[in-house]
């Protein structure tokens, strides 16, 4: 760990050296991504492209930036996300504002936006969608952005996330497809969708504590606690599934990996059956779709 006694930057106010100095320091805090995190911090931070890091390490940089760059930086030595420093995250094709109310949108959920775009084809239908526990919109944005015909609610506990949420439509323009309710997952919805997608909270209480600091003390503690086995989000949502699925319609839910046979099992109790399963980028099963059984 460097000493966080000292400034982290002396020397040249160059920004070759600010970088090679942010890496090590990243590194010698075991961060898990040094060389990206310094990456995008200074980029970010000093509006400089990657380009001209490479080309240009003898810039010099003026002293208040020098002065942002080590505030950022000892914000993500304390634990918080490059994503929570800059308030924003990339996820599908869409910017998205973060904030301390919403998760961070992980690339994993991005399995859960493939499944959907599957099951809305083809692409310019009028369906409509609710998401349940929308946080930043990332899932419901994502799937209005594709479908440009599609009409969307998204749902969330928080208000504070809701707020986020609706921010997000607007940033991107699908505000006028897109309606936002505080209540508990599709208890409120009141009508029947094509489509249902939910990336609910699901890691049992207990192991909360063990997550890393990142994600344990910066993502909301709603986003993250499923409950005594971390099931009790899905339990809710499959028994709400007949009253807000259409005839033919999806549900669609983000898993975690391990919880997959137990999930399926959850959704066969209220009638529901896979469709499709979808792995992330390491190849584990994260996202399953489901559907009403035909009897
Ligand atoms: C894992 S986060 C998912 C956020 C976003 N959909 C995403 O994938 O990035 C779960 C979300 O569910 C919300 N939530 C938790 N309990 C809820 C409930 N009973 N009803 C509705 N939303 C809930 C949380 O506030 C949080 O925004």
């Amino acid at each position: 760990m460097p000493d966080l006694m000292e400034p982290l930057f002396c020397g040249e106010p160059e920004l070759g050296h600010l970088y090679n100095t942010l890496r090590r320091v990243f590194r010698e805090a075991d961060i898990s991504t040094p060389d990206l995190d310094a990456r995008l911090l200074v980029t970010e931070t000093l509006d400089v492209t990657t380009t001209q890091l490479i080309a240009n390490p003898r810039l010099v940089i003026e002293d208040e930036s020098i002065a942002e760059l080590e505030r950022r930086a000892r914000e993500r030595l304390a634990g918080r996300s490059i994503g929570r420093i800059l308030g924003r995250r990339a996820f599908w094709s869409l910017d998205l504002r973060v904030t301390d109310d919403t998760l961070e949108p992980r690339p994993e959920t991005e399995t859960v936006v493939e499944l959907a775009l599957a099951a809305l084809y083809p692409p310019d239908e009028a369906v409509t969608v609710a998401d349940l526990g929308v946080g930043t919109g990332a899932i419901l944005l994502s799937i209005l952005s594709e479908r440009p015909a599609a009409f969307g609610v998204g749902v969330d506990i928080s208000f504070k996330a809701l707020v986020e949420a609706r921010r997000n439509a607007e940033r991107h323009n699908l505000d006028q497809r897109a309606r936002f309710i505080q209540a508990n997952f599709g208890a409120a919805l009141g009508r029947q969708f094509d489509l249902v997608v939910s990336n609910p909270p699901y890691i049992a209480s207990a192991e909360v504590e063990t997550l890393d600091r990142t994600v344990r003390d910066f993502d909301p503690r709603l986003a993250l606690d499923g409950g005594e086995d971390g099931l009790n989000a899905y339990r809710t949502v499959f028994a709400q599934a007949e009253a807000m699925l259409k005839p033919g319609g999806a549900l669609i839910v983000e898993i975690a990996p391990l919880a997959r046979d137990d999930v399926i099992a959850e959704a066969a109790l209220q009638g529901l059956e896979p469709l499709a399963v979808a792995d992330d980028l390491n190849g584990d099963p994260r996202a399953v779709s489901l559907r009403r059984m035909v009897v």
